[in-house]
């Protein structure tokens, strides 16, 4: 499955991209939604936001969503039309607010009265008209891990039920503003359809009781959030967007005409990412052995910023039956920069090569220059 012949000559640690699996995904997730002639799949940037793969995803016909300027300029460099990219986030400066409107974009996703006024006056002086959908929080418990739930009360994002009527009578008030839908984003790594059933029931309720104030709303969005295997991702490479988008289908309620939109981001290109890094040293410390790495929390923050698990392999000599128990680390002067504690894992020496799956999701675009140290370059496997 990897090229580790190939590997062996360039410089490590390097993101590897396989790019038949993203195609694969990409067909499946095309092929899932489809089958419901009024949903749309906006492509979440922030997952990875590496140019080539961004080309690949436009080409499949994704929308983009992104949350700051630059994301969406780079949707727009990919492809992507920009009546396909909407716009979340709870801080849109006033030079990204006018970038958006200059280019026109399908959606802004509004998470404050004070943005809202704030876009009606930018429109109003470059005599633009905003398409805009109200985030809501709709105060459901994702069941996720704390630092990525969003749909709580107790969380900065979108505006709270007891303030959305509110909010609507202004948007109808205010002139450059039209008011096209609501925005849904409860959190992400979301493993389990009951969440996603009760969010439908959420927005069924939330629908019906504005239906008096708005009429028929075009659009509503979901976000986005649906989880992937960190677990077994090589057995378990393609998430279940059938079993995802019928959720939505059998559990929202809602007029025939209303648009759906999702933004997926974890879902499509986590697994296709790999980071793939060299056994620097292994120390024999006095209770434990340890595996160190080239490639630390600055290439991949996810383990030492939520104590997410990847699962790791051994590329040099995986079949080894010596094994060993091992914690694998990285080479950053944090106590943090941990990928696996206590591993039950292959016999190592200095020089072996290991990948660290599930990485093409919040790896490459959360990585830093920490310590000084370059950012990890991407090679793709149709390159190699
Ligand atoms: N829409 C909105 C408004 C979002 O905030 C997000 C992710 C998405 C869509 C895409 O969610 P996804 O389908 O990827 O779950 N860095 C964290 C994840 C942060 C997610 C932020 N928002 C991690 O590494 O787990």
């Amino acid at each position: 499955m990897f090229p580790v012949d190939k590997f062996q000559s360039l410089h490590t640690p390097f993101y590897y991209y396989d790019i038949a699996l993203l195609r694969n995904t990409l067909n499946a997730v095309v092929a899932e939604s489809r089958k419901y002639p009024n949903y749309h799949v906006h492509y979440a940037i922030k997952a990875n936001h590496d140019p080539r793969l961004l080309s690949l995803i436009a080409s499949y016909g994704l929308g983009a969503d992104c949350v700051s300027g630059g994301e969406i300029i780079a949707a727009i460099h990919a492809g992507i039309p920009a009546s396909k990219i909407v716009y979340a986030g709870v801080g849109k400066s006033d030079r990204e607010i006018a970038l958006a409107l200059e280019n026109e974009i399908g959606c802004f996703n509004v998470e404050s009265l004070a943005e809202l006024h704030v876009i009606n006056e930018i429109a109003l002086t470059m005599n633009k008209r905003a398409c805009v959908a109200f985030r809501v929080n709709p105060d459901v418990d994702a069941h996720t891990h704390e630092k990525i739930t969003t749909g709580l009360s107790e969380n900065k994002f979108g505006i709270s039920l007891a303030h959305l009527s509110k909010a609507v009578t202004e948007a109808q008030r205010l002139s450059a503003i039209d008011l096209v839908g609501l925005h849904f984003h409860i959190g992400s790594q979301i493993e389990h359809m009951h969440v996603f059933q009760t969010l439908c029931d959420r927005i069924n309720t939330i629908v019906d009781q504005l239906k008096d104030e708005v009429g028929v709303l075009k659009s509503i969005n979901v976000g986005g959030g649906l989880g992937v295997d960190y677990r077994h991702p090589l057995e378990h490479p393609l998430p279940d967007f059938a079993n995802y988008f019928h959720t939505f289908y059998s559990n929202l309620r809602l007029p025939q005409e209303i648009e759906i939109h999702f933004e997926l981001g974890r879902s499509i290109i986590c697994q296709c990412g790999h980071l793939i890094s060299r056994v620097l040293y292994v120390k024999e410390g006095e209770a434990k052995k340890f595996i160190i790495l080239d490639a630390g929390m600055n290439d991949l923050i996810r383990p030492a910023m939520y104590g997410a698990r990847h699962h790791i392999t051994h590329l040099t000599a995986p079949d080894n039956p010596k094994r060993e128990i091992y914690d694998i680390v990285g080479p950053i002067c944090e106590s943090s920069d941990i990928f696996a504690i206590a591993e039950q894992f292959p016999f190592t020496k200095r020089g072996d090569l290991l990948a660290i799956h599930s990485a093409g999701a919040y790896g490459q675009s959360m990585a830093s220059g920490y310590n000084s140290r370059p950012l990890a370059p991407a090679i793709y496997s149709e390159e190699l």
